[in-house]
């Protein structure tokens, strides 16, 4: 990995310069973060997890025809994805009411909403991604009418497609965080979904016993984290029957024969 010239160190993952160029290498890191960073710690697998469960989302959301990022995996934790500009908005999409929305507007965790929702942060660290209109979006110029007709377009079949995917396995999607980017073409660009998609940025709970299968084990210390993204992947068909253990065990495996 030394060889490449490290682009970007986010808080879960590593950008690297792909092979050729427009394309960059996604590497899926245990880190795990929470409340702005305020609160950090590590998920051992997870990042092998992550990218096995995006690359799962990604391939099926290609086939139905929403344009993304996501090329092929290389192994265990890096994904070779097309390069973007990314849209500096986060756009959340809600099923559910919990989290910042429960507290913001004081509804009761696991509240269906009337209907689906999408709200808008600015991707800004710093200012702790605060929540923003539309009209804010237009006024600084983050990106235009068309492109925010677009992204709530996808964000909607992104929904409908996951909320089926994961209704199939038992699970309902509560909320999830999308990111767009530009693919320009001279003086065009066009939108594809970026990112990735994973239990880091869903929530994901049981449909029987509520269960959290998601990030917030880790924001509210509930424990088993790694536990539960597995059984998110189990559940997808990612990991063999009767071996949780087996992705972890086989990166274990590959690194101790040097690979
Ligand atoms: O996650 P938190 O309670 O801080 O914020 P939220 O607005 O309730 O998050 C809604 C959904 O977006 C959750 O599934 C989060 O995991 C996801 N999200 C994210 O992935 N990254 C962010 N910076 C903010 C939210």
């Amino acid at each position: 990995m030394s060889r490449r010239r490290q682009i970007y160190e986010g808080k879960a993952k590593i950008l690297y310069e792909g092979p050729e160029p427009g394309t960059i290498i996604q590497y899926f890191k245990d880190d795990a973060t929470a409340f702005n960073a305020q609160k950090k710690g590590t998920i051992n697998g997870k990042g092998v997890l992550n990218n096995r469960i995006s690359e799962h989302i990604f391939t099926r959301l290609n086939h139905i025809g929403v344009p993304n990022h996501f090329i092929r995996r290389l192994n265990m934790r890096e994904q070779l994805v097309r390069q973007v500009e990314i849209v500096p908005i986060e756009v959340i999409v809600r099923n559910v009411a919990a989290g910042t929305l429960s507290k913001r507007l004081g509804i009761e965790e696991g509240t269906p909403l009337p209907r689906t929702l999408i709200e808008y942060c600015l991707k800004d660290d710093a200012l702790g991604d605060p929540l923003i209109a539309e009209e804010h979006i237009a006024c600084f110029g983050w990106a235009s009418q068309e492109e925010m007709n677009e992204i709530a377009d996808m964000a909607i079949r992104v929904n409908d497609f996951m909320s089926g995917l994961f209704s199939a396995i038992n699970i309902r999607l509560i909320d999830f965080k999308l990111e767009f980017g530009r693919i320009w073409d001279g003086d065009f660009s066009r939108l594809i979904l970026a990112d990735e998609i994973s239990p880091d940025g869903c929530r994901l709970w049981d449909m029987d016993s509520n269960e959290k299968l998601d990030k917030d084990r880790f924001r509210r210390d509930l424990g088993g984290e790694v536990e539960a993204y597995q059984e998110v992947a189990r559940r997808l068909g990612l990991l063999p029957e009767g071996d949780e253990n087996e992705v972890l065990d086989l990166e274990q495996h590959r690194k101790k024969r040097g690979k």
